[in-house]
Order: structure tokens, then C-alpha cells, then sequence
């Protein structure tokens, strides 16, 4: 058995991915989650999959007291961060609190890691961090320009990590900014239980061809790319977790702070995505051309070079592949 590693947000989307990654390849995860975006129902999954007890610390991330103890009843040896707030739109009316979660968080947890003498350390970051870059496919030397305040949050994050890490030679940490995580478990047993309507091409896609909502309105058909729709580097959420074990086995030899992309490496327009769903589910997606969603960017898929690089890692699950992952999920009722 490898070492103890803390979840926090572990009941989440990708944190759930990550837990049961993690456990495949010989770690014990302890997952810790206030249930802000999520539900206990997914413990039992996590068992499931994992083949073995997860243990849950039901707690705020903002709560040293709490973080304490998780260290305290744990041999922790690394912790992967996944808890956050991450919806775009509302970020914008309540930046108070996604400033205190997302930072407050990371804050909390960096200094009760350093209490506890635990030094190893996954961010997620997002490729929203860039806004629209200059150059493509995007390096992680691009500028940082988020539009959004959710982005400035995972930004400001970045910068304290970067700085703690120069600050003292004994953290190891790796942030990961996410292209577009999509897709479900293969299983079939994990997957993304949005709460009302999903923000998210995909989750959308998986309620309309549910029959839950109507149509998808693409946000749209102007923009400067070869068929007018937006294009994005989907990243099935399988892939993203075993980025996540690859970065802590690089860490397990490394010091300091890196930065990787990690993306499929290339990208696809809304209709390809819709295209691909459709040949998934064998269903008519109905669709309307409706206005840009301020905030968005026309295109952009990662330069995962440095990752693969690094950490040998690459993504090799398919657009296809999230559709028909993504479907199956839907198809087991899509939530909890
Ligand atoms: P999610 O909402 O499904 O998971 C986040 C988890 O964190 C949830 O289980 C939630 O209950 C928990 N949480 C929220 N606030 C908390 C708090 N104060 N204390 C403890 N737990 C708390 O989201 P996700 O899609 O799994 O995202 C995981 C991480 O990846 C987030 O940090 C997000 O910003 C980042 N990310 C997500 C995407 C994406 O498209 N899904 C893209 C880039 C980065
Ligand atoms: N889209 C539509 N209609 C919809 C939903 C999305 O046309 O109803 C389009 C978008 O305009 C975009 C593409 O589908 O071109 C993907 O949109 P998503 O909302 O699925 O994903 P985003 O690229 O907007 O989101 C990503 C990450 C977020 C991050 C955000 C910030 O998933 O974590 O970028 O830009 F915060």
C-alpha cells in the first residue's frame, strides 16, 4: 500500500475521479468535502469502485480546526485540492465568496499542511486562467489574462503557491490547469450531478437527449473558427485523474512548484461535440443559434507537451469516447 492522500472536494466531479484513480494505483485516499456542491451518496460509489473504505472528513476546507484533525486521525502524505466553487456566472454577483473559498481554501489547507510537516501538494487550476490567449495551441508560458472573476480566483491561488514554494525549498506542488473536463466514469457509476440546469456543453447535452430539457441554445455561430461555434480542448475526466497520479508520483522525486496543461491537445466546435453526442446516444439533439455568453473566447485547446513531458501522461480516451461515457451516466439516472 502507497501512501495516505487527502481529497479535499473528493465527493465532487473530478475529485470522485481522482479518488477512485488513486486507489487503483495503490494509494489510500481520505476523502474531505463539506457537501457545498455534492452529496454523501457518492461514498458508497467511491467504495465500490475503489475496492476498498474511503474515508470521509466531513468538513469545510476553510476550517483549520477541522483540518487539524483530519491530519491528526490520518498518516496524510500528500493532498490533492479539488475543493472549490467553480460556477463562472456566479462568481460574478458573489466574488466575496468565491474569493474566500477558492483562496481562504487554499490558505487554510497550505498552512495546516505546514503545521502537520506535509509538504506534497495538487492544485486545479483552470485553463481559464489564460482568457483568450494570443498563440495556439496554449503554452504555459501564455500570458495570464482571466475575463472572469472565477479565474482571477484560481490565479491569485497560482501566485501563493508559487510564492510559498520559493519561499521554502521543502514544498512540492503541482498546478494543474484543466482545459474542458467532460464525460463520466466507464462504469457508468460516477459522473456529474448538476444541480439544476448544467452550465456545461456536455451535462447539457446528456439532459436534452434525456428528454429533461428541451433544446441547447449555442452561444453563438459567429465566431471566428471554421464552422462559427466555439472551439474547446474536452478532456475525458478519467484522463484528467490518472494526470493527478502522474503528478504525484513526479512529485514524489521532485522540490519546488510546476505548472502544467493538461488537455487533450486539440480542440472541437460546439457542433462537433453535438455531432458526436448524437452518433453516442443514437438521439436528436435540437438545437438554436441564440447570442455569445459574455465572458466567452473563441477558441482554445492546451499545449499538453510539457505534461507528457513531465509526467508522461497524456490523454487518450476521445471525444467519442466522453460522449459515450457521458450518455452511459445519464442513461443510470445522471445524479445520487
Ligand atoms: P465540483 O463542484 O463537482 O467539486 C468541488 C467539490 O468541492 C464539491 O464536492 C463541493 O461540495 C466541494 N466544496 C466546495 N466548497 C467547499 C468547501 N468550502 N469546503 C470543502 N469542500 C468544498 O467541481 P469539479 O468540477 O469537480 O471541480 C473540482 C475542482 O476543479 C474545482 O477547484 C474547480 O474549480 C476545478 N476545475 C473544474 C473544471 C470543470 O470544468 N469542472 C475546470 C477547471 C478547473
Ligand atoms: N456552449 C453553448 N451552449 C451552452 C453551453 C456551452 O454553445 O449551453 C458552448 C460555449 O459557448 C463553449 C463550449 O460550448 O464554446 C463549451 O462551454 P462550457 O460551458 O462547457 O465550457 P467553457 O469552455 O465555457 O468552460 C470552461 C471550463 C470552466 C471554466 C470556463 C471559463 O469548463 O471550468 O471554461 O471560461 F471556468
Amino acid at each position: 500500500m502507497k501512501e495516505t492522500i487527502l481529497v479535499t472536494g473528493g465527493a465532487g466531479y473530478i475529485g470522485s475521479h481522482i479518488v477512485v484513480e488513486l486507489a487503483r494505483a495503490g494509494y489510500a485516499p481520505v476523502v474531505l468535502d463539506n457537501f457545498a456542491n455534492s452529496t454523501p451518496a457518492v461514498m458508497s460509489r467511491l467504495q465500490a469502485l475503489a475496492g476498498r473504505p474511503v474515508p470521509l472528513v466531513t468538513a469545510d476546507v476553510r476550517d483549520a480546526v477541522a483540518l487539524r484533525s483530519a491530519f491528526h486521525d490520518h498518516p496524510i502524505a500528500a493532498v490533492v485540492h479539488c475543493a472549490g466553487l467553480k460556477a463562472v456566472g456566479e462568481a460574478e454577483g458573489r466574488p466575496l465568496a468565491y474569493y474566500d473559498v477558492n483562496v481562504g481554501g487554499a490558505i487554510a489547507l497550505a498552512e495546516v499542511m505546514g503545521e502537520a510537516g506535509v509538504a506534497t501538494l495538487v492544485f486545479s487550476s483552470s485553463a481559464t486562467v489564460y482568457g483568450q490567449p494570443d498563440d495556439l495551441p496554449v503554452t504555459e508560458d501564455a500570458a495570464l489574462r482571466p475575463h472572469n472573476v472565477y479565474g482571477r480566483t484560481k490565479r491569485v491561488v497560482e501566485d501563493f503557491l508559487r510564492d510559498l514554494a520559493h519561499a521554502n525549498a521543502n514544498w512540492r506542488i503541482a498546478i494543474l490547469r484543466y482545459f474542458n473536463p467532460a464525460g463520466a466514469h466507464s462504469s457508468g457509476m460516477l459522473g456529474e450531478a448538476s444541480r439544476g440546469r448544467p452550465n456545461n456543453l456536455v451535462p447539457l447535452l446528456c439532459k436534452i437527449a434525456a428528454g429533461e430539457l428541451a433544446e441547447v441554445a449555442i452561444y453563438g455561430g459567429d465566431w471566428p473558427t471554421p464552422d462559427g461555434t466555439g472551439i474547446r480542448d474536452y478532456l475525458h475526466v478519467q484522463d484528467l485523474a490518472e494526470g493527478h497520479v502522474a503528478a504525484l508520483s513526479y512529485l514524489a522525486a521532485a522540490t519546488g512548484a510546476i505548472t502544467l496543461n493538461l488537455g487533450a491537445g486539440s480542440g472541437h466546435s460546439v457542433l462537433e461535440v453535438i455531432a458526436a453526442f448524437e452518433a453516442s446516444c443514437g438521439r436528436k439533439i435540437t438545437r438554436v443559434m441564440s447570442p455569445r455568453r459574455p465572458g466567452d473566447v473563441a477558441c482554445y485547446y492546451a499545449d499538453p507537451a510539457r505534461a507528457e513531458a513531465i509526467l508522461d501522461w497524456r490523454a487518450k480516451r476521445d471525444l467519442g469516447t466522453i460522449c459515450a461515457d457521458a450518455w452511459r451516466w445519464q442513461k443510470n439516472g445522471g445524479r445520487y
